[in-house]
């Protein structure tokens, strides 16, 4: 007889861990058709342990296939986060003139009075199936940082070497390779701009062309700040847009103020996918769905973290500016079945409909033209008597808005109940709002990526009321979309 565990709060189309402890993604690289996904990973139960790496490959980057542990810590440390890359042109000399997988990873050893961090290499001559250590590790050491971790590796074709950028401190420091085993240190970036609120961490950089134009291209840096008692956000994400030859980053004019990623609480240590083909040319970025502030008391049992839905990164003008957009992979549109489409103007005729749904997972893709008088409009999502989460806009603050106060279980910490919001340009004529909704998280993409909320909640299962609301008037004309996922 087999018994069927109820596990409350599991994703239903998000990434989580088959058991126990996860957080940042690692190694993320597209090779023969998969799409490796390695995390951060403590099979000792669903604290925060001695770090491996897990380890699941899609096809489509929505189902994933979970796959033994890749690699575990040794006599040099824990296996702290860091990328993989395709070496195709055998610059390692690990594969014999074929094409095979790079892992580079920091080794975190704190076995003597202070912690070591170093940076190492992995390499796998069956698609990601099974690794072995490189003999000659660590390929690159610290004297002088104490936090020396998550090297993010590409080639750069212009000056044909690896380039690694890597944490250090609240910098990091850009290396360069030909063969991936000896280091070159080519500049370091980023004092007296950004945010330094917390540790830098697992950063990447990479290339986009500007409003899709190849001819174009900007250099966007992410950096990820640990959490820091003194700021109530928590652990988040920042982006820097510039310059980079191959040695050094220079930021452009935008970046002297800080910009962040995403306005939630629940998005941090994210990096973009290594080789995705060139006729796809996206890049591909997921997130770590949780936050170093309370990450270790979330309410699930048996398993805990989960990854944000793959996103798009594009590089688009708003008002001037290169900004970072953000949207769900296109493939997200293959796990949806339509459940409602909706045109109209009176809020209480669209509440009639909804009233009779019971939703758990969806998705709803709605606009809303502004007209006068109006306060503030939205969905109030995963519903009962006792809770909600609201995620809407104020007209008053220009800002869209998670309101998470009620939202379900909130009591593990005291910040985590709360408001967040992400402004958005003043005297907005039109609001677009694309929700994705999970057992434990809620994603709000406004006007189309431009600002990101994304935020845990653990409402009671049986929570799946969903209603409109819109404050100051009845009228709000609409058009709404909903899809079960
Ligand atoms: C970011 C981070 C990384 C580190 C890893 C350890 O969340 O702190 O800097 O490599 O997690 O699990």
């Amino acid at each position: 007889m087999s018994t069927v565990k109820v596990e409350n709060h599991r994703p239903k189309f998000h990434f989580s861990p088959p058991a126990d402890w996860m957080n940042d993604p690692n190694g993320l690289v597209y090779f023969k058709e998969e799409y490796h996904l390695f995390y951060q990973y403590s099979p000792n139960g669903t604290d925060v342990g001695g770090m491996h790496w897990g380890h699941a490959v899609s096809r489509d980057l929505m189902t994933w296939e979970h796959l033994p542990i890749a690699l575990a810590p040794d006599e040099k440390g824990m296996i702290f986060s860091g990328s993989a890359v395709v070496d195709w042109n055998d610059t390692t000399g690990f594969f014999g003139g074929k094409p095979g997988l790079v892992a580079i990873f920091t080794y975190h050893d704190h076995s003597g009075l202070t912690q070591k961090q170093s940076q190492s290499i992995a390499y796998s001559k069956d698609c990601g199936r099974t690794w072995i250590k490189y003999e000659g590790n660590p390929v690159i050491t610290s004297d002088q940082y104490v936090d020396f971790r998550d090297p993010k590796v590409f080639w750069h074709e212009e000056t044909k070497r690896w380039v690694m950028v890597l944490a250090c401190g609240q910098t990091v420091c850009l290396y360069h390779s030909p063969n991936l085993k000896e280091w070159t240190l080519g500049s370091e970036f980023g004092e007296g701009i950004g945010s330094h609120d917390g540790v830098w961490e697992c950063p990447d950089l990479f290339a986009l062309p500007v409003d899709g134009d190849r001819t174009n291209l900007k250099w966007v840096l992410l950096v990820s700040i640990g959490a820091e008692p003194a700021f109530p956000e928590g652990s988040r994400t920042q982006y820097f847009t510039g310059h980079f030859d191959g040695r050094a980053f220079v930021p452009d004019e935008a970046s002297q103020t800080v910009r962040w990623l995403d306005y939630g609480r629940d998005n941090y240590a994210g990096v973009s996918w290594s080789d995705i083909p060139e006729e796809d040319g996206r890049r591909i970025y997921i997130g770590w769905m949780s936050n170093w502030k309370y990450a270790n008391k979330t309410p699930t049992e048996g398993w805990r973290g989960a990854m944000t839905i793959p996103r798009e990164l594009t590089l688009e003008s708003r008002n001037g500016e290169a900004v970072l957009i953000q949207r769900p992979v296109l493939e997200l549109e293959r796990i949806r079945t339509p459940l409602l489409v909706a045109e109209g103007e009176a809020v209480n005729e669209l509440n009639l409909l909804l009233k009779y749904q019971q939703l758990e997972t969806y998705e709803i893709v709605a606009e809303f033209v502004l007209a006068q008088g109006i306060d503030s409009l939205g969905f109030k999502l995963r519903t009962s008597e006792q809770e909600e989460t609201v995620a809407g806009y104020s007209v008053k603050d220009s800002a869209v808005f998670v309101d998470r106060s009620r939202s379900g279980v909130v009591d593990f910490h005291e910040h985590f109940a709360g408001i967040h919001q992400a402004i958005l340009p003043p005297d907005l004529q039109c609001l677009q709002l694309r929700l994705l909704v999970d057992r434990s998280s809620v994603e709000v993409f406004a006007n189309d990526g431009l600002a990101v909320i994304t935020d845990l909640i653990f409402p009671s299962p049986s929570s799946l009321g969903l209603s409109l609301f819109c404050n100051g008037k009845n009228e709000l004309p609409y058009k709404v979309k909903i899809y079960q996922l």
